[in-house]
């Protein structure tokens, strides 16, 4: 069986107001009723697939059992974090508690914060890796690129002659979130693809990898695993050793530095609903390229987002163009579309004011 390990810690700014750190993106209704969150779930399941592991913080714990049950599952397990240390602990963790009762179980690392809206071809390129993985590699998911973008890893191949081919090749390297000019020229030698941020791996090919290259994580990590308390079905992890685990994500701790990388070229359909702009983008704006809520109006406007979430409050744009207006109870975000990435600022700025 592969176990799905879906990762909902991180609290998504850029999607401020509709992220909060009380309910952020991977919960919120941001496509349709289906949660990123119910979407990772769903992505992975059915034939050969375990049900999921969750790891995520403690405010969100009744919301991934509601959600999950909405759309007929029950996990694993649910393990809880003191706090967020970015995703090495976190697939640690989950590898950790699979070792005692799945030792050569595989694992499917989900994001959840991406549109995958082919499951079936996804599933069928999860199983295309799967022997990879039971051969001992640490299995990415490579996406061909379509601009110099610095917010994602680079993978290079060995083969780029193969990079749509329907099985895995081995890695040269992993280049996590390059500066714009190596992102550039990486984008021009056609030797790499991105990284989708998902991840097929062997329970032990992983806890080795820990071993080998972040040797203090393990142990600061199998501290907390075996310091972990289960209550009404939900495992916490101990604080005290958690707190001393390092805040790093597995791209850098394990990915950069690992040897036995392949990828799976993955062509069905991908994107990363990370600002509003990508929202807008995967939303199918219509005609005039705008997208509205219900209770939203544009008149005049193109290549506009209009969205209003506040029961009762009308929103009527105007000879708005490339703009994104976001209505909440309590907050209103209006920016250029060309904005989308500095909307973590507003949430930057709120806070200080206190
Ligand atoms: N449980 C838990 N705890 N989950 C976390 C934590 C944490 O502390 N931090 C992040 N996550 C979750 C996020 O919610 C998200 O679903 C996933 O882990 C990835 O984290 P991001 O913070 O969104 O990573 P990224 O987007 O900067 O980069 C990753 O994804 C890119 C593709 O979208 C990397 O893997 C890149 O290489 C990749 O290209
Ligand atoms: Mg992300």
């Amino acid at each position: 069986h592969i176990y799905p390990v879906i990762l909902c810690g991180g609290s998504g700014t850029r999607l401020w107001p509709l992220s909060r750190k009380s309910f952020p993106k991977q919960f919120a209704q941001l496509m349709d009723e289906t949660s990123l969150f119910q979407r990772a779930a769903t992505l992975a399941c059915g034939e050969g697939f375990a049900p999921p592991l969750v790891v995520t913080g403690d405010p969100f714990r009744f919301i991934v059992l509601e959600q999950l049950d909405t759309v007929g599952q029950k996990p694993t397990a649910v393990l809880i974090e003191p706090e967020g240390r970015n995703t090495a602990p976190a697939v640690l963790a989950a590898a950790l508690a699979l070792a005692q009762q799945a030792p050569d179980a595989l694992m499917l690392i989900l994001p959840s914060d991406h549109l995958i809206p082919g499951a079936g071809a996804f599933r069928a390129t999860v199983r295309a890796a799967a022997g990879r993985a039971d051969a001992g590699d640490l299995v990415t998911f490579g996406i061909e690129p379509t601009r110099p973008e610095t917010g994602y890893g680079y993978l290079e191949l060995t083969d780029p002659a193969a990079r749509s081919a329907a099985e895995p090749q081995s890695l040269v390297r992993f280049v996590e979130k390059p500066d714009a000019a190596h992102a550039a020229e990486m984008l021009a030698s056609g030797r790499y693809l991105w990284n989708a941020g998902i991840f097929l791996f062997s329970v032990r090919a992983i806890i080795e990898a820990y071993r080998a290259h972040a040797p203090e994580l393990l142990d600061a990590v199998s501290a907390a695993v075996d310091a972990g308390t289960t209550d009404l079905g939900f495992t916490r992890l101990g604080a005290q050793a958690w707190g001393k685990a390092q805040a790093i994500s597995i791209d850098y701790a394990i990915m950069e530095k690992a040897s036995n990388l392949a990828v799976m070229p993955f062509s069905a359909g991908w994107s990363d609903l990370g600002d509003w702009k990508s929202v807008w983008q995967e939303s199918g704006p219509d005609a005039q390229g705008n997208v509205c809520s219900a209770q939203a109006t544009a008149i005049d406007c193109s290549n506009t987002l209009l969205r209003s979430e506040a029961g009762g409050l009308e929103l009527v744009g105007i000879g708005l163009d490339e703009m994104i207006v976001v209505a909440m109870p309590d907050a209103v975000l209006v920016a250029p579309k060309s904005a989308s990435q500095r909307v973590g600022e507003a949430v930057k700025s709120l806070k200080e004011r206190g």
